[in-house]
Order: C-alpha cells, then structure tokens, then sequence
C-alpha cells in the first residue's frame, strides 16, 4: 500500500484542512495515462454535473469583503471591478485551494490590482475516474459561462474583462465555456490553457475540445505534451518551452514498476502552471519566446525578431513560439535571483516541496494533479 495522504502538503499552506485520500481505482487510472493508455470508453451514462457542485470563489485587494463565494443573490459584489476578472479552473483530482491556484490568484492580484480573480473548484466531478471527469468538463464549462452571462446581462462587467485559465481539464474547460459563450453571442476574449489535457482529448473531433476559435485568443504553454497534456498547437498562440513536452530539472519514472515511483511523475505536467505564475510577476521582457516551428526550435534558428513574453496578456500575435528555461525557479534564463522581486511568499513556499524532486510520498501523492 502507499502511505499516499494530500495532509502533508495542504496543511502547510491552506487555512482550508482538507483531508483527501485518492482511492486506489483513481491511482491505477493515473499510471495508466502516464503509461499512455487512457481507458477509451464510447459511451457513458451519468447525470450532469450540477450548479451546486462548483463553488466560484472571488478574491480581490479592494474594496471588502476581500473573498467571497459568489450566488446567485451576491453578484452586484462585482460591479464596478476595474480590472480583469479571471477565472481558474484545476484539473483532475486537484481543487481550488491547492497551492499553485492560490498562488496565481496572489500574483494576478499583486501585478494588476484591480483585478478579481475567481477560483472554480469542481472538486467532487473532478475527483472521478479521468474518463468521468473528463466528460464532466462539459458541463463545467458551461456552468462558468452561464456564471459570466449572468455577470454581463445584469450590466455589471463587459465581455472584454473576462480571462479563463485553465490547467489541464481546466484547460480543456476554458474552451468549452468559450464555446458555449459563442452559440449565445457573445465570445471570450482571452484563454490561457496551461498544459491543456491531451488523453481523450487528442482523439476527439476539434469542436470536442480546446481549439483556437474558443476565444479570440487562446493561449497556450505546453509542458507535457504527448503525456498528460495535448501535443499540438491548439490556441491561437501556442508556447512551447523547452519544446514543450520533457523540462529540464524533471525526472522520468520507470512506468513498468509503480512501486519504484518516488519522483514527481507529472513534473512536466505542472511546469505549465509554474512558469505562468513567474510569468504574470513579470509580465514584461520575462520568459520571452521567439516564434519557431519544431523543426527550427531543433536546429536553434528561430526568429530572433518576432518575440512575445509567457505572461504579455495583451498580446494577439498568432503562431508557434518557443524557449528554453532554468531546471529550477527563477525560471528564466539570465535572470538574477536577487532582482526579480519573484521569490516571495508564496514561491519560496512552494519551492520547499514543489520541485523537491527527491521528497518523497506526500509530494508525490499531490503530483497526481491533471
Ligand atoms: C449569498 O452570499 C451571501 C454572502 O456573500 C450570503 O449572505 C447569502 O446568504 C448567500 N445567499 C444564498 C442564497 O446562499
Ligand atoms: C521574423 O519576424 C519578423 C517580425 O514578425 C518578420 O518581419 C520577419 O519576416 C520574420 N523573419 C523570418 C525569416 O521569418
Ligand atoms: C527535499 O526533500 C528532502 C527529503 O524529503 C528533504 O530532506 C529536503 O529538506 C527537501 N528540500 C527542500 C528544499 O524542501
């Protein structure tokens, strides 16, 4: 048995004390989409997920309450917000408390102050076998985007405000709220997909998943595609470091022999969400790309001219875009340590088990995040 337990990890940070145990059939499901067989099922009979299942949780710097748990008779809490309102979405198994979203909530909140950043915790459809919750993504999506109809039709914020990040089934989410935003008139202006899903996903038609006119611009960082991410470009603008399926400073794992695991299996996986978080610190000339095709990123010859940084959320460049990061925080080549201002609170916090790639089951347990 594995000493498998999340306590470790979500005490020392969460004021939340969840207690989570992944059950063993949900461990077996993991191993086996990291093997690369995700269980393929042609049809599934289950009830939708329903509004009460999903908890949108708004936090902002001013004025108070400083958080609240939007319903349906809260919303005029939100008007007048100035900034970007932000949705973000986990993945599988994972929740809206867990470090990373509480982190970018932290650092969205400290680069734009007047934004509002809403955690969308679907925890319960989330905690499923891959293949339900992978299903369950749907109506996930279209409860937010019924969440930011109602934002909009009550004349309290404008389309233009609205951002959805999502990492991996969050990921796949954000374009599925983009779709149904669309058949009701109105279009998302900006997706960041970090490390979208890939299993099941790479085998459904494209109006089945993430695609690049879910928004009117999707942008996406891969970090592990091919295993627990989606290998091809799929937004409108699509980073790709360190070629954006094995990064540096992360291990591989022998996947014939479970019990040998120790390492963080989906370091790749959460790459994604660790160089977002650096990039939206440092939005401006930080983790900067240059735009590519896998072939030339291969040869080192890519555009030295046509350059975006990871975190530029006003961007509408379009294309393949490419760059090479540290094994290890601060992620950005050539970056002083002591001069960045990113190695604060929260990211020393996380460092101490994030990348400790030698530490061991209560580090593990909380890789399973897709
Ligand atoms: C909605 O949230 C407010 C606090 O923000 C609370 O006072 C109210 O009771 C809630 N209403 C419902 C129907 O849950
Ligand atoms: C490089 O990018 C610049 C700016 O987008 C463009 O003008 C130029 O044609 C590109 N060069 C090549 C070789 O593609
Ligand atoms: C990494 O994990 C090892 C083993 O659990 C531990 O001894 C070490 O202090 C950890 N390093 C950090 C930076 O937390």
């Amino acid at each position: 048995m594995w000493p498998i337990t999340f306590a470790g990890f979500v005490l020392s940070l969460i004021t939340t004390n969840v207690l989570c145990e992944i059950p063993l059939d949900l461990r077996k499901d993991f191993f086996n989409i990291y093997k690369g067989v995700a269980v393929q099922t042609k049809e599934v009979t289950k009830s939708h997920v329903t509004r009460d299942q999903v908890i949108f949780h708004a936090y902002r710097n001013e004025p108070e309450p400083k958080s609240i748990v939007l319903n349906d008779t809260n919303l005029d809490l939100l008007k007048g917000t100035k900034g970007h309102v932000i949705f973000i979405t986990h993945g599988w198994t994972d929740t809206a408390y867990s470090e990373w979203v509480l982190s970018l909530k932290d650092a969205f909140l400290k680069t734009y102050p007047n934004d509002v950043v809403i955690g969308v915790d679907w925890k319960e459809p989330a905690n499923q076998l891959y293949y339900v919750s992978s299903i369950n993504v749907f109506d996930i999506g279209n409860l937010i985007a019924d969440m930011i109809v109602k934002l909009v039709d009550e004349d309290k914020l404008t389309m233009p405000q609205f951002i959805l990040v999502g990492h991996s089934l969050g990921g796949q989410i954000s374009g599925f709220a983009g779709k149904r935003l669309k058949k009701l008139g109105k279009t998302l202006h900006r997706i960041v997909a970090l490390d979208p899903a890939g299993p099941l996903f790479d085998v459904r038609p494209d109006d089945k998943r993430l695609n690049p006119t879910d928004a009117e611009v999707v942008h996406v960082i891969h970090s592990d595609g091919g295993s627990f991410g989606f290998k091809d470009a799929c937004g409108t603008i699509d980073f790709f470091p360190n070629g954006g399926d094995f990064q540096p400073g992360c291990t591989r794992v022998d996947i014939l022999d479970i019990s040998t695991v120790k390492d963080p299996v989906v370091c790749d996986h959460e790459r994604s969400y660790r160089y977002f978080i650096e990039a939206v610190q440092n939005p401006v000339d930080y983790l900067v790309a240059k735009e590519c095709s896998e072939w030339s990123y291969l040869r080192k010859i890519c555009n030295e001219t046509s350059t975006v940084s990871m975190g530029d959320l006003t961007t509408t460049k379009t294309g393949k875009y490419y760059l090479e990061t540290n094994r290890e925080r601060p992620y950005n080549k050539n970056t002083d340590k002591a001069s960045t201002g990113l190695l604060d609170r929260v990211s020393k916090a996380s460092k101490s088990f994030g990348d400790n790639v030698s530490s061991s089951w209560n580090s593990f347990a909380k890789k399973i995040h897709v």
